[in-house]
């Protein structure tokens, strides 16, 4: 009997050895790629530690950083068990090397997720997104971002902190260049495109990167144009002019959103219950995570509504802020509050999940690494340049043009003037990643490349982009005598424009305005090119200039395609995705605003009421003739069906792209809606003599119906007007 029972014994000690053995070899379920993923983030969850959890909820930076608003962290500090990075370098090997930390260093193995302000292109930066805005081709855009992200991924960047899609119409604010302008809709359409480029069908894809909706919610509206200030946004301009760029892009499918540093109405967006848990997260169902902006946790201090920075961390972690960018709140208290029972450990795993569930469906437990690939192997490829150069070609808006001043044809002789001709550096606008200047093309070399062997050109500065020095005016004169005509080139210096750099008065600066006053006194036509990141006040240049064209910054590869718009090789197909207005005093100034109670009233007594250019402006060097818009019914039940077409007709003499706007106007409703919307926008190639259909497939509550203060749409019977340009037509909806 005794030895039976050692026998067992034995035996037991050497089947457990055995199981031992083998689960060691055994690969942990969330490294397991053969399972699905929430198996995995949950096996993982199960693993961490308090603290290990935690700094998954925090990101630090990493590399140099040129960004006066943002400093690095040290290197040799960062925590192996960090949740993520700010990745300043371009250089695989530095990320690498702290990802083998993370990997190899912590407990778990957690890789770190890199983000990095992947804006408007990474090293192939291309037109800052108010002017991608103006080619109404979303789907261009969405190529250029696929062209980002690869270029960012092979580089060590796993995240971009893009689109921005806050609806703007403060060009005050310096940030106005980042967003797609003023109207709700189009920046929904042009943030999923860019949704679509980044991430593409996979994020785990090598050349694929995770989005980030910005700035969650309202940060477009600062009061005054000044950035970081207060926003004041009832609840029902909240859902009718915020929320759809968030709404389709969190449909999209984005990754992650960044919440703002804003206040609104009283309760700062990083402090937000409603908009980042009961609508993004309950609502919305987003599973992915909100990050805050940099900062944006302690400033709520700064806000006034947390007493101190513990105090900041609970508030924005229980309104729904599952990563701190660079506060240091939930580093250091979030675990203490955890341990007071001030946060519940179920609101910190669902955290600690969406962190995990994102860099899983990077596919960073699998590739942590990024491969290294020579530089010429992912930046400015031809095909990345191709899309460049189209990108900054669409966006270019030609304001006015009289006499058929452009296209130049059989010029000899041009002058070149202007602070902005020779630069290149401000082409590329703020937020340019890792753009060099010197992979830009300047005004002035796109004119020498287009009108080699066909014209002489001559090039005097003329003055520089501020200051008082007119010393270089009468060489600009000189020049500008013997020439046929004066093309020039204004500008807003980049750092004009971006994160905090606002402006009070919408104009170039005066010597820059002066230069033009003293060219238009020889005579001569003048062509003026315009640069800027913002809608300018261009009532005083507009008389001086028989021709404008507005070329935004725009990128690396501006220069050929905006030459070649001049010369007339190409046909400017651009239309303003932002009101200019006639004067800064008329902000906020925009075409979607409410009725006014007497609107043949309240008009300045000094100036016109209307914008010098209005949203939607943009001429071409063909015409298009509208015919009427057919509508497939004029009475219509709510559940049925409705479809509008209009026929338009190149009549002039060459080829050109023509853009569609469809607007609606509901005339009565329950809330006072915008005089018009703009609910669909096509643009097609139509060549000289042919005459292509545009239609407009209605949905009738999500097209006429509105949206309540709670975002609860609602379709309600009666007339509503669809239009084209000048051409309507009524519909009437029956219950
Ligand atoms: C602050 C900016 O507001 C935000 O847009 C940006 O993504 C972060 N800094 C990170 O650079």
């Amino acid at each position: 009997m005794k030895n039976i029972k050692l026998l067992s014994l034995l035996l037991l000690t050497a089947m457990s050895t055995c199981v031992f053995a083998q689960r060691k070899k055994e690969t942990p379920v969330y490294k397991d790629r053969t399972k699905p993923i929430e198996k995995r983030i949950d096996d993982l969850l199960s693993r961490m530690t308090l603290e290990e959890k935690v700094m998954q909820l925090n990101q630090f930076t990493l590399g140099r950083n040129d960004n006066a608003n943002n400093m690095a962290d040290p290197v040799n500090d960062i925590p192996a068990e960090i949740g993520s990075l700010i990745y300043f370098s371009s250089n695989p090997e530095l990320r690498n090397h702290l990802q083998k930390k993370a990997m190899e260093k912590s407990r778990l193995g957690i890789p770190i997720l890199f983000g990095y302000d992947v804006i408007h292109g990474y090293r192939t930066v291309y037109p800052i997104s108010l002017g991608q805005a103006c080619s109404w081709n979303p789907s261009l855009v969405e190529q250029a971002c696929a062209v980002a992200a690869q270029e960012a991924r092979m580089s060590g960047v796993d995240w971009t902190f893009s689109p921005m899609i806050d609806v703007a119409r403060d060009g005050r604010w310096g940030r106005v260049s980042e967003g797609y302008g003023e109207d709700p809709y189009v920046n929904a359409v042009f943030g999923v495109a860019s949704i679509k480029g980044y991430q593409g069908n996979d994020l785990s894809g090598s050349k694929n990167v995770a989005a980030c909706l910005k700035h969650y919610i309202g940060y477009g509206t600062s009061e005054g144009g000044r950035d970081y200030m207060y926003t004041e946004i009832s609840n029902q301009t909240l859902w009718d002019t915020y929320m759809l760029p968030y709404e389709m892009g969190v449909k999209a499918g984005a990754a992650t959103l960044m919440s703002c540093f804003n206040d609104i109405s009283g309760t700062p967006g990083t402090a937000n219950h409603y908009i980042l848990t009961e609508i993004l997260k309950e609502r919305w169902q987003h599973d992915g995570f909100v990050v805050s902006d940099w900062g944006a946790i302690q400033q709520l201090r700064a806000q006034g509504v947390a007493k101190d920075r513990k105090e900041a961390a609970l508030k924005a972690f229980t309104a729904g802020v599952e990563m701190d960018m660079m506060n240091q709140c939930y580093n250091n208290h979030l675990g203490e509050l955890v341990k007071e029972g001030k946060v519940s450990e179920d609101l910190l795993n669902d955290a600690v999940k969406r962190v995990l569930r994102v860099k899983y469906r990077l596919g960073l437990f699998e590739n942590p690494y990024t491969p290294y690939t020579k530089e010429e192997e992912r930046f400015l490829l031809p095909q990345s340049l191709k899309i460049a150069e189209q990108l900054a070609e669409e966006s270019v808006v030609l304001l006015k043009n009289d006499n058929n001043t452009l296209p130049l044809g059989n010029i000899s002789k041009i002058a070149v003037v202007g602070p902005m001709a020779k630069s290149s550096w401000h082409l590329l606008g703020s937020w340019r990643a890792q753009g060099k200047s010197e992979d830009a093309v300047t005004l002035f070399a796109g004119l020498e490349n287009e009108f080699r062997n066909k014209a002489q050109l001559s090039f005097a500065q003329g003055c520089d982009f501020d200051g008082d020095d007119r010393s270089g005016f009468d060489e600009a004169i000189d020049i500008s005598k013997d020439a046929d005509i004066i093309l020039v080139c204004l500008g807003e210096k980049a750092q004009w424009s971006g994160e905090n750099a606002s402006r009070s008065t919408l104009s170039y600066p005066q010597i820059q305005e002066d230069l033009v006053t003293e060219l238009s006194k020889t005579g001569k036509p003048i062509l003026l090119l315009l640069s800027s990141g913002r809608p300018l006040e261009l009532t005083r240049l507009e008389k001086l200039s028989q021709a404008m064209l507005q070329v935004w910054q725009p990128g690396i590869a501006g220069g050929n395609p905006i030459a070649g718009i001049i010369s007339g090789r190409l046909n400017p197909s651009g239309k303003l995705s932002i009101t200019f207005p006639y004067a800064t005093g008329q902000i906020p100034i925009y075409y979607n605003h409410r009725q006014s109670a007497r609107p043949h009233q309240g008009k300045y007594q000094d100036i016109p009421s209307t914008p010098l250019y209005g949203f939607a402006h943009g001429l071409s060097y063909t015409t298009f003739q509208y015919g009427d818009i057919r509508s497939s019914a004029t009475k219509v039940k709510r559940d049925g069906k409705l479809t509008m077409e209009i026929s338009v007709t190149n009549t002039g003499n060459r080829d050109g792209a023509e853009t569609v706007h469809w607007f609606i106007s509901d005339p009565v409703s329950t809330i006072s809606r915008p005089v018009k919307e703009l609910k669909h926008f096509e643009k097609q190639m139509i060549r000289k003599g042919e005459t292509k259909t545009f239609s407009f497939k209605i949905d009738l509550l999500q097209d006429l119906g509105f949206i309540d203060s709670n975002g609860k749409r609602f379709l309600e019977s009666g007339e509503y007007y669809i239009m084209v340009k000048d051409k309507k037509v009524m519909v009437e909806v029956e219950d």
